[in-house]
């Protein structure tokens, strides 16, 4: 895929030119955008498959943000989500950073982490079983490799344990970490399993009782960073009224991180932000976003206070320079990823990533979620383009069709009028005005 993501006015597109270009951009099959115009895109079959009780599915917009480019690769980045504003903002931040020289993602680690808890043994002999643990380590990963021998094959497996020890609760306890490399798989089944088939053996060795054995989603050894540099001169824009200054944009979105590293009230609303670019992506390839939720918002608040993920600074001309480390244990193999079929079409159109790759373009779609938000933020406010869209939204909602929609909305936001009741009533006054013109172009051509 060397085609460029950077589609002018591909919002402006009717919906078969935006699967056209899709299919252009990642040479999506034909066949597979049928899944895409088959809306509500979940056979029931499949969904009576994933959950007890189906009744059905529960669909979500599901639209593509453009002008991405990482690591000197251009993506199209499909996202699931019922917020009017995330892809436009997403799109038009990754525009500033492609202009700027794009995004670089690096995988740090990729590593998840297990946890089997020891209980019941007096907090005095907690250093010698530790100790017994670590004297039989090769043991017991040898043991956690044979219960995955196919992981092994595709290069993963278990790689260490560790120990820590919990003295001074109300019930002593001591926790042994596993660490597994799961490959592309998100690896919950993989590293469960595992702690389920080691915890026996960890018993034996030790003499404690054995409490949970389940998965970390506090994934900090999977780790992805994303970093940015913006070009000042690229983030300027001019309002109606006003001239936003390049320095004096950085300046405040520099100040705006500041507010939210600080004070965890704001770092909540910023870390939402960064979601927002994140949760669509995760949702769209068919990945488990409770899981990266948990895992950001436990990262965020690692030094003990709730802080922003992300980190923004000036360098000497005064450009961003953005950046962004996040857990994120996502799999491209197995599960809802391979069966769901709009999940399918979602990796498709990012170029069947494996599961490091989507991680990349994931922490990179948080980190320009995060900076159209800080812009949007320090200068205009947050209302103006949400209002457009909720204006839409509520035309939709009253009963509006094809242009009418935009007429609308319009009308609303000229007025500073915007509510549903309005959108009732301007939609009968736009039909009634319309029918009686043509009442009036059909008898002033009448020939009778
Ligand atoms: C809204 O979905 C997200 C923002 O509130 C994020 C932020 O405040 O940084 C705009």
């Amino acid at each position: 895929m060397d085609k460029t993501s950077r589609i002018k006015g591909f919002y402006k597109l009717q919906r078969g030119e935006r699967i056209d270009s899709l299919i252009n951009f990642s040479d999506l099959p034909v066949d597979q955008t049928q899944v895409l115009t088959h809306d509500g895109s979940l056979p029931f079959e499949t969904a009576d498959l994933f959950v007890e009780n189906a009744i059905g599915s529960h669909p979500l917009p599901l639209g593509v943000a453009t002008s991405y480019q990482i690591n000197g690769r251009d993506y199209l980045i499909p996202m699931a989500v019922e917020e009017s504003s995330v892809i436009a903002a997403s799109s038009n931040a990754a525009k500033i950073i492609y202009e700027s020289g794009g995004f670089q993602a690096e995988i740090l680690s990729n590593l998840m982490i297990g946890q089997i808890q020891l209980l019941d043994l007096p907090v005095e002999e907690f250093a010698a079983a530790k100790d017994r643990i670590e004297r039989h380590k090769a043991q017991l990963l040898q043991v956690a490799n044979e219960i995955h021998p196919r992981l092994i094959m595709r290069g993963g497996g278990a790689r260490d344990l560790e120990v820590r020890i919990f003295p001074d609760t109300e019930i002593p306890f001591m926790v042994v970490h596993v660490l597994l490399d799961p490959k592309d798989a998100m690896g919950a089944n993989l590293i469960n399993t595992v702690c389920e088939g080691l915890a026996p053996m960890i018993e034996e060795l030790t003499g404690a009782r054995i409490g949970l054995r389940i998965l970390s989603n506090l994934a900090d050894r999977r780790m992805v960073r994303a970093r940015c540099l913006v070009k000042k001169e690229k983030l300027a824009f001019k309002d109606p009224s006003f001239e936003w200054k390049p320095e004096e944009i950085t300046q405040k979105i520099y100040e705006a991180f500041l507010f939210a590293d600080t004070d965890p009230y704001r770092a909540a609303t910023h870390n939402k932000g960064i979601m927002n670019g994140v949760d669509p992506v995760v949702i769209a390839t068919g990945n488990d976003w409770r899981a990266v939720e948990a895992g950001a918002h436990a990262y965020a608040a690692r030094t003990g206070r709730y802080r922003s993920l992300s980190k923004w600074s000036l360098d000497k001309e005064h450009n961003l320079v953005g950046e962004l480390e996040l857990p994120m244990q996502l799999g491209t193999v197995g599960g809802v990823t391979r069966l769901h079929p709009s999940a399918r079409v979602a990796l498709q159109i990012l170029g069947n990533p494996n599961a490091q790759e989507l991680a990349k373009i994931i922490c990179c779609s948080g980190l320009a979620s995060n900076l159209a938000a800080m812009r949007a933020l320090c200068t205009t406010g947050i209302q103006r383009g949400h209002m457009k869209l909720h204006a839409k939204n509520l035309a939709l909602g009253a009963g509006a069709k094809g242009k009418e929609v935009e007429t609308i909305a319009k009308e609303m936001l000229r007025t500073k009028s915007i509510s549903a009741s309005k959108a009732e009533v301007l939609i009968e006054e736009l039909r009634r005005t319309s029918t009686e013109k043509k009442d009036h172009d059909v008898s002033s051509t009448s020939p009778c």
